[in-house]
């Protein structure tokens, strides 16, 4: 894994966007997949003004987003798809038809998450993915003991990923208990995956990922297995980490 160190969330969050940014710029048909969450919201941004600034094109760009919860409406504003276009998608020129959630209305939600597997298939694969980091180690909604060879599926949160999650419902009764996510084994297919983390509270979870063993215990323990992982966080979610990182990519 490349782990990248920045002081601060700003710093991680620009550099997030420009790698972004180089993989659209270097191939205008690529295919995101992108996640939802606290952490990419200032990515995001940053994404909106390199469109905007720069004129950065989405409109042959195909984004797959990793989960979504099982039972809310689209238009629910705790929804992942409420949060996508809300952070980036109406600030940016995709096509509608090329962005792609889990549906957790789908009236067959196991058949949905097959299908997920081959949509994503049918477009190539995803060639960058972006992940944030829960702070039990989950990555995406793949909660600790879950298959490391998992694929798209339907999953129990954890009551700790609820009571995460909680500070955006008015109250932790109305956190869904189920969603759909990628699995494990769906997000070790990308080319290339990008992880972002920020904050203290994550620091035992990212010390976990980079330095401790590959167990089901830590889901994102899982990324070591992949050829080609950059881990960008703040100092703060850095301070559990025992070895030495740089603050900038290298360039090889
Ligand atoms: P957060 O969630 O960005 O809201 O902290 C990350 C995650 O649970 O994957």
């Amino acid at each position: 894994m490349d782990v990248i160190v920045k002081p601060s969330y700003e710093e991680v969050s620009a550099l997030a966007a420009r790698m972004i940014a180089d993989v659209v710029e270097d191939n205008p048909r690529c295919v995101l997949g992108l996640a939802t969450g606290s952490t990419p919201v200032a990515a995001y941004r940053e994404l909106i003004s390199i469109h905007k600034e720069q004129g950065l094109d989405f409109s042959q760009v195909v984004t797959f987003n990793l989960d979504e919860y099982v039972g809310l409406d689209e238009k629910n504003e705790q929804s992942y798809h409420y949060f996508m276009w809300e952070n980036l998608f109406s600030h940016i020129n995709i096509r509608p038809e090329n962005v792609h959630i889990p549906e957790g209305n789908a009236e067959d939600v196991v058949e949905f998450c097959q299908l997920y597997e081959q949509m994503i298939e049918s477009f190539g694969g995803i060639d960058l993915q972006l992940l944030g980091i829960g702070s039990n180690g989950h990555i995406a909604f793949n909660e600790p003991t879950g298959s490391l060879g998992s694929r798209t599926h339907l999953t129990r949160l954890t009551e700790r990923t609820r009571r995460d999650n909680a500070r955006f419902f008015k109250s932790l009764d109305e956190v869904p208990s189920q969603a759909m996510t990628m699995g494990i084994g769906t997000i070790l297919d990308a080319a290339s995956i990008l992880l972002v983390a920020n904050g203290e509270s994550k620091a035992e979870a990212v010390a976990k990922m980079v330095e401790g063993p590959v167990t089901a215990m830590v889901p994102a323990s899982a990324l070591q297995l992949h050829p080609s992982v950059t881990v960008i966080v703040d100092a703060p979610a850095a301070s559990k980490l025992t070895r030495e990182y740089p603050s900038e990519p290298e360039m090889l």
